[in-house]
């Protein structure tokens, strides 16, 4: 067994590629080992794990449990403000699910899985989400498909999600706004995402701007000295802006994804780069909101299309068309999926269903922009779970 182990340490820590296939190999040992009793008891504590990791997550008790040695039952309950009683019962069952473990009878530690989560504030606000009572609403809801027919849920209302929240004919995204709290662990999530959904595209295209003759522009009116990455989320109003903006993040949430651009493109004008949200994220990310932006260099998708059916993103990218010029590029960074990608691009895709979103294959990206009026003139794929950059010009 501990030959074992060490075999096991030693072939996950050969990168993530080696991890994933440790892990696969000892799912399909588990899978074929199971008896049907294995399985529902699997069911049941994964369910429950779910759950107690959200109200430990909330209750930041997971930080609380000290890196090195252990915290009594009565000590934790102290530090999140609950019940012993209710603490105890709850770390127990962390502790059945492997999450935990116990340091005597009224104590807990972590474990290797628990620690990481403890000592890692980027898995923690994303986990928040993921785990979130209700959003994003996996699309598992019966009583839905009973009202509205086994199919795809597609459409900007009557999502599962606005359909549990009991009010149907709103939209998803003005539900989560409505919302201070889930709007809070929502965009936190979105920017930090940012650090593991990376993408290898090379943006220094943008930043030659061949056009400027094109455009009017007086090179006096722009700072050009100031070149901090934080002014990219402050935008220019349009009245002052003479030249072409080379950047436009549609829906780019929090800036990060617009920094992180910038950041690795010197020469890319923070000044002419654009953070485009809806006005109560554009509120809290401390930029101007500008709706008229067109003829772009580049407009930037990142993660927005798949929150959305197919006739509505035919919409966006039709809107996003009509603002380009015939030398403006979108780029389109999405998951693509493939058979093989890795079951969390298949738990996306369940996510999304629950906001009547998707996530896509290639053909499916094909065709959208196809009906747009767009065409996808390059890919760059990303492996494993990572972004794909789509880039589309006017067809
Ligand atoms: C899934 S998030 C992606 C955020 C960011 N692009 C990223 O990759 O982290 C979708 C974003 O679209 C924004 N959004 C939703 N409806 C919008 C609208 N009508 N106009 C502009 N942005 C919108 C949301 O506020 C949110 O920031």
């Amino acid at each position: 067994m501990a030959q074992n182990n060490q075999q096991l340490t030693a072939l996950s820590s050969n990168g993530s590629a080696g991890r994933a296939s440790v892990i696969s190999a000892a799912q399909a040992i588990i899978h074929a080992a199971q008896s049907a009793q294995d399985l529902y008891v699997h069911f049941a504590v994964n369910k429950c794990e779910i759950i107690v990791m959200r109200l430990f997550l909330k209750w930041d008790a997971i930080q609380e449990i000290p890196l090195q040695g252990s915290i009594s039952f009565s000590e934790l309950a102290v530090k999140i403000g609950a019940e012993e009683g209710l603490v105890a019962r709850l770390s127990r069952m962390l502790v059945a699910s492997g999450m935990l473990t116990l340091a005597g009878s009224d104590r807990v530690a972590h474990t290797h899985r628990s620690r990481m989560i403890a000592e890692d504030a980027l898995f923690r606000s994303t986990a928040k989400l993921i785990l979130y009572e209700d959003f994003p609403q996996p699309a598992g809801t019966p009583e839905y498909f009973d009202h509205y027919g086994r199919r795809e849920p597609a459409g900007k209302t009557h999502t599962p999600y606005s359909f549990r929240k009991g009010q149907p004919d709103k939209p998803v995204f003005e539900l989560i706004h409505a919302q201070p709290g889930l709007l809070q662990i929502f965009m936190e999530a979105m920017s930090r995402t940012q650090d593991f959904l990376a993408t290898s595209y090379d943006a220094s295209c943008i930043a030659r701007d061949d056009d400027d003759q094109h455009h009017h522009h007086d090179a006096d009116d722009v700072d050009d000295d100031d070149d901090e990455v934080a002014r990219a989320v402050v935008v220019v109003p349009g009245d002052r802006r003479r030249k072409r903006p080379l950047l436009v993040d549609v829906g780019g949430g929090a800036g990060r994804t617009l920094k992180a651009i910038l950041s690795q493109t010197p020469g890319l004008a923070p000044e002419r780069c654009v953070l485009q949200d809806r006005p109560e994220v554009i509120e809290r990310s401390k930029g101007d909101q500008d709706p008229g932006l067109r003829g772009a260099k580049a407009y930037l998708m990142r993660r927005c299309l798949h929150d959305y059916g197919d006739s509505e993103c035919v919409g966006m990218l039709r809107q996003i068309k009509e603002a380009m010029d015939s030398n403006s590029t979108l780029l389109i960074m999405e998951m693509v999926l493939l058979p093989d990608s890795p079951p969390f691009c298949y738990a996306m895709d369940m996510a999304m269903m629950g906001i009547a979103g998707k996530e896509r294959t290639l053909d499916d990206w094909r065709a959208l922009t196809e009906e747009a009026g767009l065409k996808i003139s390059k890919t760059v794929p990303a492996p494993g779970i990572g972004l794909s950059v789509l880039e589309c010009v006017k067809a």
